[in-house]
């Protein structure tokens, strides 16, 4: 592993997270690191980016090959009393990345949220969120992994698997890696402030129509069953609420894998 190194930014002294950003040239994984060290080297909203993982971390603990020129960071939450509280403001970051995305391509139309943890740009994956916890007692600890596929290329596996997209691919030119991770901690930020105002219902039109596949059949993993349902709508606490065999059922972040 690298030198962790603690960068400065232009950003405010007065960002919650970012307030203090590590970055790393090559690490075994963002999340893993953060995580370990959550009582050591890191605290409340720190982030750490690396320019390449090793061993990144996707979710169902499969690899997140994390080739130079992908945005890959996470974020350390500490003292998080209301975990189901909590996973709203893990929708709002999808929706931050959503809307960053939109902005560098200007398409307001094609980026969808594949609830709760992908950004989809018409039926490819641009980006993976893997949200960890460490219980300690009363409190959690979580981690927030984000990967965003921007200048990176992908292997034969990682087609098969997810059918990826880059921001290269969209844009047809290479993206400065720094500017848009600075863009995107401001808007994290803007939405945390968002959900510690309680705020997130403000949201919900807006969330409604960046659904992916609204209204149409979808698979979700469930205590590791698939299970077809219908993504209706967001309910006021978080939740998604999905049609199943007839049925409106609602759905937790951390219900669904
Ligand atoms: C997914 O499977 O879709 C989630 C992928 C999450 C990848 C990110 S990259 C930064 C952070 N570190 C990791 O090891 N994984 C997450």
């Amino acid at each position: 592993m690298n030198t962790i190194e603690k960068i400065t930014t232009q950003l405010s002294d007065n960002l919650v997270i970012g307030k203090n950003i590590f970055h790393c040239k090559e690490i075994t994984s963002t999340n893993a690191i953060i995580l370990d060290n959550a009582d050591g080297l890191f605290s409340n909203g720190d982030i750490l980016i690396a320019d390449v993982q090793t061993s990144g971390i996707g979710r169902y603990d499969r690899k997140w090959n994390s080739e130079k020129g992908g945005l890959y960071f996470s974020i350390l939450f500490q003292q998080i009393d209301d975990l189901q509280k909590f996973y709203k403001f893990i929708i709002l970051i999808a929706f931050a990345i959503k809307e960053e995305l939109e902005e560098l391509t200007s398409d307001f139309n094609d980026f969808k949220i594949k609830w709760p943890n992908d950004i989809y740009y018409k039926d490819k994956k641009i980006c993976g969120i893997l949200t960890q916890t460490k219980i300690q007692g009363e409190k959690n600890k979580l981690v927030v992994g984000i990967g965003i596929n921007i200048n990176n290329t992908f292997s034969k596996e990682d087609i098969f698997r997810n059918t990826p997209i880059a921001l290269k691919e969209i844009i047809h030119k290479t993206n400065d890696l720094q500017n848009i991770s600075q863009q995107l901690i401001i808007k994290i930020n803007y939405y945390y402030d968002e959900y510690i105002k309680d705020n997130f219902n403000n949201y919900l039109i807006r969330l409604n129509q960046s659904i992916y596949k609204r209204n149409k059949k979808i698979k979700f993993t469930k205590d590791g069953k698939s299970i077809l349902v219908r993504p209706l709508e967001f309910a006021y606490n978080g939740c998604l609420i999905c049609e199943v065999n007839g049925k409106r059922k609602l759905f937790s972040v951390g219900e669904i894998e």
